[in-house]
Order: structure tokens, then sequence, then C-alpha cells
């Protein structure tokens, strides 16, 4: 078959390698990809919201199966177009990716099917917004409505910044078109629980933990994810099957009764609070860098499972034993500015998978070209083996210009 992979990040290295491993796939597409899938896949250029051109790509190569990497896609409605011309693809369309372009939308599913979340209100007049906040308690989570590359989640501690940040989000019009979610706070552990969906069938995937903030001890501004790990300690079997029955399928059934049935990745961010496991966000799609570390484990072929969802079939995917631990290096001065084109070395002695991120060829030399640059990714029969082999091979690679986070997984051992 031929397959084609729609993003350039680290997420969709995983996932090309993960079908380069299948022997149904003779064929693998990059749309546009990165340096690091080009060793697995021909990368075209177009880009992931080129939705014709995406669409024309497929019908002139005879690509059998499509599988969308970032929302941007989803949101511009590939899915829906790709469907249209009877190709198939791996992904929500764009009706149901709602559930994570829109925190309002998924707050009244949630409610309606009393799936556990944090208590909310949603307001576009701003003096209401703040009397709302007046009355209730600090820290508030003010949430902008809207795709806002993971930005527009503002955790307020005092009134000054809760009433700057509703400026920002509702007079300004520097996230555009105004609308706020305003929620509980909530305290507790944070984890991704990631399942194929296909209408009302779903699957699970290993539980990942994500590491949002930019240095040591969960310190400094966040980022688009430091490192991740599977096999979280802190989450029980009991805590997996609730989550999975009163959140997941419940989910599923709800978009499914809705009128805008789940087909993909359903991403739940999930966080368990004193009292019991809460929704903090979904996403419609793999998350970054949860992907990097669980695909790795993907026991079955990588292309049924995609097809299966594509087809709205029970997906059927088993994971290997053991845990997996992925450490980002990511260019000095992330997520602020940084500058481009230091060269990596060393990458070849590292025995630990390689995602790309953000690196460029440059005269047959790897140089890094974006804030994250790569993920390193160990695999180990348990967590504490994991996180010393990525430790050590994060330290083989060369280049002046890189830093990461030393305390991956640490809370697993707390
Ligand atoms: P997001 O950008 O939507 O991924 O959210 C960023 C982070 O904000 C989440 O990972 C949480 O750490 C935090 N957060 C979001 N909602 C809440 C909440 N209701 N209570 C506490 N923390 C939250
Ligand atoms: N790791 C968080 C996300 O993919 O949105």
């Amino acid at each position: 078959m031929k397959i084609l992979v729609i993003g350039s990040g680290g997420r969709e290295h995983a996932i090309v390698e993960a079908i380069s491993r299948s022997p149904k796939a003779s064929k693998i597409y990059a749309a546009p990809g990165n340096a690091g899938i080009a060793q697995l896949a021909e990368c075209v250029a177009i880009k992931d919201t080129e939705v014709e051109k995406l669409v024309e790509f497929a019908k002139s190569h005879n690509v059998e199966l499509t599988v969308v990497g970032p929302e941007a896609a989803l949101a511009v409605g590939v899915v829906d177009r790709f469907r249209e011309e009877g190709l198939a693809i791996f992904g929500p369309t764009k009706a149901a990716a709602e559930i994570e372009a829109s925190k309002d939308f998924a707050k009244r599913l949630m409610v309606k099917y009393d799936v556990p979340t944090a208590a909310y209100a949603t307001f576009t007049d701003f003096d209401e917004a703040m009397a709302y906040v007046r009355k209730g308690t600090l820290p508030t989570v003010l949430k902008y409505d809207g795709l806002a590359a993971g930005k527009g989640v503002v955790i307020a501690e005092t009134m000054e910044e809760a009433e700057a940040t509703l400026r920002d989000m509702l007079l300004d019009t520097k996230f555009g078109e105004g609308r706020v979610v305003i929620e509980e706070f909530l305290t507790g552990e944070e984890f991704s629980l990631m399942c194929f969906v296909a209408g009302n069938k779903i699957s699970p995937m290993p539980v990942a933990q994500d590491h949002k903030r930019a240095y040591d001890n969960d310190e400094g501004p966040n980022t688009g994810g430091m490192g991740a790990y599977t096999e979280l300690p802190f989450i029980s079997a009991e805590d997996h099957a609730y989550a999975m029955e009163k959140i997941m399928q419940r989910v599923a059934d709800a978009m499914v009764a809705e009128g805008t049935p789940f087909t993909g990745v359903l991403y739940g961010g999930l966080m368990k609070t004193p009292q019991g496991i809460k929704v903090i966000e979904f996403n419609a799609r793999f998350g970054d860098p949860e992907t990097e570390v669980v695909l790795p484990r993907l026991k079955s072929d990588a292309v049924e499972v995609f097809m299966a969802v594509a087809n709205n079939e029970q997906p059927a995917a088993e994971w290997s034993e053991g845990a997996t631990l992925g450490i980002v290096l990511a260019s000095k001065g992330y997520p602020g500015s940084y500058d481009k084109g230091a060269v990596i070395r060393g990458t070849e002695r590292v025995e630990s998978k390689i995602y790309h991120m953000g690196t460029a060829k440059k005269d047959g030399e790897l140089v890094t070209a974006g804030g994250r640059v790569m993920i390193v990714v160990a695999e180990a029969a348990t967590l504490r083996e994991a996180q010393q082999k990525a430790e050590a091979d994060v330290a083989l690679v060369e280049c002046d210009n890189l830093f990461h986070r030393t305390d991956i997984g640490a809370k697993a051992f707390k």
C-alpha cells in the first residue's frame, strides 16, 4: 500500500516509523515531512493545510491511506474533503474535531453527557467575565475559546492578572474574535490517555505523561512538550478502567449521539484530582510528544490499525510490555527566540530512537532548524532503565546550541 502522512514534526516521524514497520506499506509519502522523516519516506512539498493539493497528490499517486498528524489540517476539513473523494483517511471530520478546536463545545458535551470535568462558564462580555471571576476563588483558569497553539490557557493567580488576561482575550483582538471559558482550578497529576476511536468502538494506547514547562521541576514557560514517558505508577488499573468507561467511551458514544461521530485519535488530557479523575481538555489527534513514546510500543501492524479506524471498524491494538521515556533537545532560548543552523553530531552513536522535530540538512550536515529539535526515546523493561538509557544517549548528541530537561519521568519516582 501507498500511504501518505500529513505533518512535519516528531509526532509524524513516530507515525511514519510505525508505518515503516508494517509489511503492508510499500511506499510512504510525507507532506511536508522533515529531515528525519526523509530517511523513511518521500517528502513532498505540500503544507498540512493545502487541502486541495493534498487531495490531488493522493489521487495522482494512488495513495490508499492517509494519516493526519496536526490539528490545523483537521480544522480546515482535510478529512471531509478526502472522504468526499472516496479516499481512505485516518482522522476526524472538521465537525468532530470541534472537541479540540472549541473549548465551549467540549465543555457543553461533557456537561450534557455527565463526563467529569472542572466547573465552568463561557463569556464574550468583559464585564460579565470580570464579575464572575470576582465572585469566584483564585487561582482561576482562563481559556481562550479556539485553537491558540497551546497559548490560550492562563492560570491567573491574582485579580490583576485575571483582568489583564480577560482584557487581552475579550477586548483586544490579539487572539482574534473573543470568547473565554472560565474554569475552576483543579489540582493533581496530569496524564494523557489516547484512544483509537471509530464511532463508538474504542481501543486505548498506553497512558503517557507530557512535561510542558521548559525547565526542570516544572519551572519556566509553557512549551510544546519537553519530554514524555509511558508507565505511570500513580495511575492504577482501577483509574484506567474509570477513565475508559466514564470519560473516553462516554465521549465516543456522545459524539455518535450528537451526529458527529469521531474517527481517529481522541486524546484525553486528564487529571487525577482528590475528587477523582477529571478532564482538562480533549485533543482530536495524536499528542506531541506523547506519540513519540507510545507508538514505539505498538506491536500490532500500524497500517491495519489505522485502516480499521478509517473504515470505521473496531481497532485492535496490542502493546509491548516495558516502558519508554523520551527527552526533547530544544534550541537554547526556546520557547522564546533562538538561533538556527547549529551543527548536530553524534546521533549515529545513539541506540535509542531519535525522532526529528526541527532539523534540516545543510552542506551534508544535520543542523538545528526549530525550537524543539529532536526527541531521544529509549525503551526498556522498566521506566528506571529507560530513563538511564535516554539520558546516556542524550549525552552522545553533540551540539552547542541545545538544552534539555534532566528530570523527565521524575514524578514516577516520587
Ligand atoms: P492546554 O494549553 O489546554 O494544554 O492547557 C495547559 C495547561 O493548563 C494544562 O496542561 C494544565 O496544566 C493547565 N490547566 C488547564 N485547565 C486547568 C484546570 N481547570 N485546573 C488546573 N490546571 C489547568
Ligand atoms: N502534548 C500535548 C498536546 O499534544 O497537545
